[in-house]
């Protein structure tokens, strides 16, 4: 009933707010053809995080956890000309599908993706002294969000955006003895992220038709 009534009402507002999309429609079919689990965010959510790339006037986005392509695609046609975005991939099969999903949304001049386990790539663009990007989306596995935010820190500079998906996942969050390994995982990256002067964070709860989850936003703060 709760769940019937959230769609609805995104649907409501994708109509009221959303231009009509072909090409993002095509890259939820073209990745649920190919048997990519619909976990991608929502298109609100989509238009929510090309508007912050908008808002901060981003010229460099870091993505963590690409699936099909979709939140990426939403991000880099929010790039001002010259902007890049790379996204970071796991699966072979989610990033052959984005890789085509980026050419299908004519975004794939300015969208790199580089495959293998977050953490090393990680690590590889600190060695390359890579970066700094002004946006980093979170949104890889919930286990790994606390070393992913100390690692992405120093590829941040101040004034850097970061959003972290899902981290309510249908309120569990708030259990400190669930079993769910994510549940966990989120936890310490909500426990570690009180501890870092570095930022200020914020998160909202969301409902809609992903359910219940939410949002966080946080922003490195000027050096003093
Ligand atoms: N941001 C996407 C959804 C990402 S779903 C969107 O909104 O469109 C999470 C993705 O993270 C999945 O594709 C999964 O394969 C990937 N992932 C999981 N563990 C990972 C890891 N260790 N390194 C990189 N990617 C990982
Ligand atoms: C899952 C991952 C996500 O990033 C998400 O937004 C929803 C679900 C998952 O792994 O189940
Ligand atoms: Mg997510």
């Amino acid at each position: 009933m709760e769940q019937d009534r959230w769609s609805q009402v995104d649907a409501y507002l994708e109509e009221r707010l959303l231009p009509p999309d072909p090409v993002l429609k095509e890259v939820l079919r073209a990745s649920d053809q190919a048997g990519l689990p619909p976990i991608q965010v929502s298109a609100l959510q989509g238009r929510l995080l090309g508007l912050l790339v908008e808002a901060i006037g981003a010229r460099a986005v870091l993505e963590i956890g690409t699936l099909g392509g979709y939140s990426a695609i939403c991000m880099a046609r929010s790039l001002p000309p010259g902007g890049r975005l790379l996204t970071l991939e796991v699966d072979p099969l989610h990033a052959r599908v984005a890789q085509e999903n980026f050419q299908r949304a004519g975004v794939d001049d300015r969208v790199r993706l580089r495959r293998g386990p977050a953490l090393e790539s990680l690590r590889a663009l600190q060695a390359e002294a890579a970066g700094p990007f002004d946006l980093v989306f979170l949104d890889a596995d919930k286990e790994s969000y606390t070393e992913y935010l100390e690692a992405s820190l120093d590829l941040l500079h101040p004034g850097s955006l970061l959003v972290a998906d899902n981290v309510v996942w249908e309120g569990e969050v708030v259990d400190p003895a669930s079993p769910d390994p994510r549940v966990q995982g989120i936890r310490r990256f909500l426990d570690r992220l009180s501890r870092e002067p570095r930022l200020t964070a914020t998160a909202m709860q969301t409902v809609g038709n992903k359910g219940h989850d939410g949002f966080l936003l946080a922003r490195v703060l000027p050096a003093r």
